[in-house]
C-alpha cells in the first residue's frame, strides 16, 4: 500500500480546496526546512547514485529531477526541496512587480485524467520580495529563477520587466528562465514571436556579465515552425537550454468535461511534451541541453523524455498526484534502466531513442 495514493490523496483531494492544499503544504515544507528536522526528510526520501549525478552549464546536479516552476513561486519552501531528494529547484515565476494573480478559484483538479487546470496568472510577491527571501537561503542543489511579465506592464516594455528581475536576483540564481509561456497573462505568448524574444533576449544577454546559463520556456502550443524560430534565437544569443514545456491550452481526450479556461498539465500532457523535447533535440543535433517536463509521473515516464533528448527534468502535477515518494521512485528506476542497457552515465542515455 502507497500512504500517500491510496489514504493521503483522497483525503486531501475529497476534503480540500486545491489553492489551499498547495498553500498548506508550501507553508509546511517551508517551517520543516527552516527548523532542525529538515535533516531528518533525508533518509526517507533522498536517493543518490553516482550515475544520476550530471554536469550542466558548470553545475553539478546529484540528480537530474527538478521541482518544475509555479509550485514555490516566492520560494517559501526553497530550502525543503533538496531534503525532499530533488536535484534541482526553480522558484518563481517572479515579476517585477508583486501582484495577486487570477481571481478565485483558479486551480482545478481533474483525478479522472490525473491532471490540474490552472489560471494562477503569476501570483507572486514580486522580484524585490524574492531577494529577500532567497539572501539569507543558500540552498544545497542548483536554484534556477524563472522570470515572466507583470501583467501591468505593456508588453512593448516586457523586456524592461524581464531586466528589472533578472539584475535583481543575478546573484541569488544559478540559471534564469526566461518565460514566455504561460497561458494566463495576456499577451504572454505572444513574446515567443522571434522579434519580440530577440529584444528580450539581447537586453539579458548583455545584463550577464558572468554569463550564468538562460534558458527559454516555451508552450508545448507551438507549431514546429515557431518553436524553430525559437531555436535560432537561442542559437543567436548562445542560451544555455530550453525547457519544454509549459501547460497547454489543448484539451484533447480529456475524460472529464470541465470548461474552466487555463493551462492543463499532468498526463494528457505527457506525450506532447515528449514529441517537441525529440523536435527540439533533432533539430539541434543535440547541442541545446533540454529540460523535459510535462506529466512525469513515473519511472518510463521520465526514462521516456531522456531517450527523447532531455538533460535534466522537472515534475509539478506528478508530485500532486503521486506524493512526495514520487521522487525516489523514479531515480531508483532511472538508475535500474541505466545499469540494465549498460551506459556508463545519464549523459549518454541522452537523446538514445531519437533517430538520426
Ligand atoms: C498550478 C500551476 C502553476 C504553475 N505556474 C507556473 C509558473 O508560474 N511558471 C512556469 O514557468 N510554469 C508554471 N507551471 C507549469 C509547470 O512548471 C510545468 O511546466 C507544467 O505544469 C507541466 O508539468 P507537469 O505536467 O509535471 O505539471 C505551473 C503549473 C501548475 C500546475
Amino acid at each position: 500500500m502507497d500512504i500517500y495514493r491510496d489514504l493521503a490523496r483522497p483525503l486531501i483531494f475529497r476534503f480540500t480546496d486545491p489553492e489551499a492544499a498547495h498553500a498548506w503544504s508550501l507553508h509546511t515544507l517551508g517551517k520543516i526546512a527552516e527548523g532542525s528536522l529538515a535533516k531528518s526528510l533525508d533518509p526517507i526520501f533522498k536517493y543518490t547514485h553516482p550515475l544520476l549525478q550530471t554536469k550542466l552549464w558548470g553545475l553539478d546536479f546529484a540528480n537530474p529531477l527538478g521541482v518544475a516552476a509555479g509550485f514555490d513561486k516566492n520560494a517559501e519552501a526553497v530550502l525543503a526541496w533538496e531534503h525532499l531528494g530533488f536535484g534541482l529547484t526553480e522558484v518563481g515565476t517572479v515579476t517585477r512587480h508583486a501582484q495577486p494573480g487570477n481571481p478565485q478559484p483558479r486551480l482545478f483538479r481533474l483525478p479522472e485524467d490525473k491532471a490540474v487546470i490552472n489560471r494562477m496568472g503569476f501570483n507572486n510577491d514580486g522580484a524585490d520580495k524574492l531577494l529577500e527571501q532567497l539572501k539569507d537561503r543558500k540552498t544545497g542543489i542548483p536554484l534556477g529563477i524563472n522570470l515572466g511579465k507583470s501583467k501591468i506592464t505593456p508588453l512593448e516594455e516586457a523586456s524592461v520587466d524581464y531586466l528589472y528581475s533578472f539584475q535583481k536576483l543575478y546573484d541569488f540564481g544559478d540559471y534564469f528562465v526566461v518565460n514566455v509561456s504561460s497561458p494566463n497573462t495576456p499577451g504572454l505568448r505572444e513574446l515567443q514571436q522571434s522579434d519580440r524574444l530577440a529584444e528580450i533576449l539581447a537586453v539579458l544577454s548583455e545584463a550577464n556579465p558572468i554569463q550564468k546559463p538562460l534558458l527559454i520556456k516555451i508552450a508545448p502550443d507551438l507549431s514546429w515552425e515557431a518553436i524553430d524560430d525559437v531555436l535560432l534565437l537561442c542559437e543567436r544569443f548562445k542560451l544555455a537550454g530550453i525547457i519544454a514545456t509549459n501547460t497547454t491550452i489543448a484539451r484533447d481526450g480529456l475524460k472529464t468535461s470541465m470548461n474552466e479556461t487555463g493551462g492543463l498539465s499532468g498526463k494528457p500532457l505527457r506525450l506532447r511534451s515528449t514529441e517537441v523535447i525529440a523536435h527540439i533535440y533533432k533539430t539541434t543535433q543535440g547541442r541545446l541541453p533540454i529540460v523535459g517536463v510535462g506529466g512525469i509521473f513515473s519511472g518510463e515516464d521520465a526514462w521516456d523524455k531522456i531517450i527523447h533528448g532531455a538533460s535534466l527534468l522537472q515534475t509539478y502535477t506528478g508530485w500532486i498526484y503521486e506524493g512526495p515518494w514520487i521522487v525516489s521512485r523514479i531515480l531508483k528506476f532511472l538508475v535500474s534502466k541505466l545499469e540494465q542497457e549498460g551506459f556508463k552515465n545519464l549523459q549518454e542515455a541522452v537523446g538514445s531513442g531519437v533517430s538520426s
